[in-house]
């Protein structure tokens, strides 16, 4: 009797252990795939993508290279040279990829000798114009790396 009753526990000992085993094993599996397809999620130019230290450096170039056509209150001159902030950046922009405004920038201005001047003093530009515009400034120093700015959008201002 006692054998029977030893036989009849034993059996499902190493069963409940296969299985256990099996749901750990999936489950590692799973969790493992999920990390590799995760991607970084988007980010917004509300979401402090750029310094003070870096608005700053940007501020000193714009006095430079920009004021003399954008004007002090980068409002342009209200002839020829747009305004940089205000509804006239965000019926442009909103919505678009902050890289492609990077890229236009650089492309384009200062407008006698557009691509002048370094990627980083570019960075450094629409970081000061981001200041200015009451975008708060964040932890880290806005990337010259087209796919970091590729993956920061747009979207209009507290202020605005
Ligand atoms: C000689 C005058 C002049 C200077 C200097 C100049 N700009 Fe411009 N800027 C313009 C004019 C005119 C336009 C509009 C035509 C165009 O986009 O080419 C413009 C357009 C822009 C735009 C596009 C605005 C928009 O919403 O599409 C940006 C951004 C800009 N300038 C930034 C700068 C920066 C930053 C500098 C300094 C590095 C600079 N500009 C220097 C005359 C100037």
């Amino acid at each position: 009797m006692q054998g029977t009753r030893r036989r009849g526990r034993a059996c499902p000992v190493p069963f409940v252990s296969v299985i256990l085993a099996a749901a750990v094993w999936l489950a590692a599996a799973g969790f493992g795939s999920e990390e590799e397809h995760e991607t970084p999620p988007t980010r917004s130019v509300r979401d402090g993508v750029y310094t003070e230290a870096q608005a700053a450096r940007g501020k000193t170039v714009y006095l430079e290279q920009c004021v003399e056509c954008h004007k002090e209150d980068l409002r342009g001159d209200q002839q020829m040279t747009p305004s940089l902030v205000g509804i006239a950046f965000t019926f442009r922009w909103k919505d678009k990829k902050l890289y492609d405004y990077f890229v236009g920038m650089r492309n384009t201005m200062p407008q006698s000798e557009p691509g002048s001047l370094s990627e980083e003093t570019y960075a450094d530009l629409v970081a000061y114009l981001l200041s200015e515009m009451g975008y708060a400034a964040g932890k880290d120093e806005l990337s010259t790396d087209p796919e970091v700015l590729s993956e920061i959008v747009i979207e209009s201002s507290a202020t605005m």
